[in-house]
């Protein structure tokens, strides 16, 4: 099973994903907890490239997180699927599609199809959107020493995302379950279990 936690930054991703990784694991299946940007070693040099690097194109920056993807897809996300292993992730294509679609104004379809092409058509089978309001999330990173390029953009970059997540949830609710990352932090990771559970194989 392959589980994507998708959402704005600071909706608490990073949270849920161990929160969810230790009760999978608990019920007896191996997890692979892992993320995007990142995933591996070529990805944290693009990661760093595209978070923490000078100005990047839009055009590029897709190109980046694409070949972070299909290296992480090949490498890590189907080999641990292929031996039977759950997969918790923290970001994937919706992220793409969301960010460089709907914040950088390139065209979602395009950028939806680069990443397909990347991963050779691999799409999760269940995907979490904790949905935030980008105020709150600003609140959230306040008292932080630094944020990355892509949480550096102003309000309006970031409800363009928070709204494109929504679409795309809309667009697909079979594959989509959106949770209210207001909520404290153990109910939303309840939610997240009732939502996973019936679709775990036993
Ligand atoms: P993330 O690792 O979730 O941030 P954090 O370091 O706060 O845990 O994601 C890093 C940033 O990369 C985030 O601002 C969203 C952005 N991003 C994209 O713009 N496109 C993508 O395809 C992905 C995977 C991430």
């Amino acid at each position: 099973m392959f589980l994507t936690l998708e959402g704005g930054d600071s909706a608490g991703k990073t949270t849920q994903a161990a929160a969810l990784e230790g009760w999978i694991t608990g019920l007896g299946h191996t997890v692979v907890r892992t993320r995007e940007p990142g995933g591996t070693a070529l990805g944290a040099e693009i990661r760093s490239l595209v978070l923490h690097g000078d100005h990047v194109s839009a055009r590029a920056e897709a190109l980046l997180y694409a070949a972070d993807r299909a290296h992480h897809v090949a490498t890590v996300v189907r080999p641990a699927l292929e031996r039977g292993d759950v997969v918790v992730q923290d970001r994937y294509i919706d992220s793409s599609v969301a960010y460089q679609g709907a914040g950088r104004v390139l065209d979602p379809e395009e950028v939806r199809r680069l990443s397909t092409w990347a991963t050779d058509s691999l799409l999760p089978d269940l995907t979490i959107l904790l949905d935030l309001d980008p105020a709150a999330a600003r609140g959230r990173r306040e008292g932080r020493a630094t944020e990355d390029r892509l949480e550096a953009e102003p309000d309006h970059f970031h409800d363009r995302v928070r709204a494109a997540f929504l679409a795309l949830a809309a667009a697909e609710p079979e594959r989509f379950v959106v949770v209210d990352a207001a909520l404290p932090a153990d109910e939303i990771a309840a939610r997240i279990r009732r939502s996973v559970e019936p679709r775990l194989e036993r």
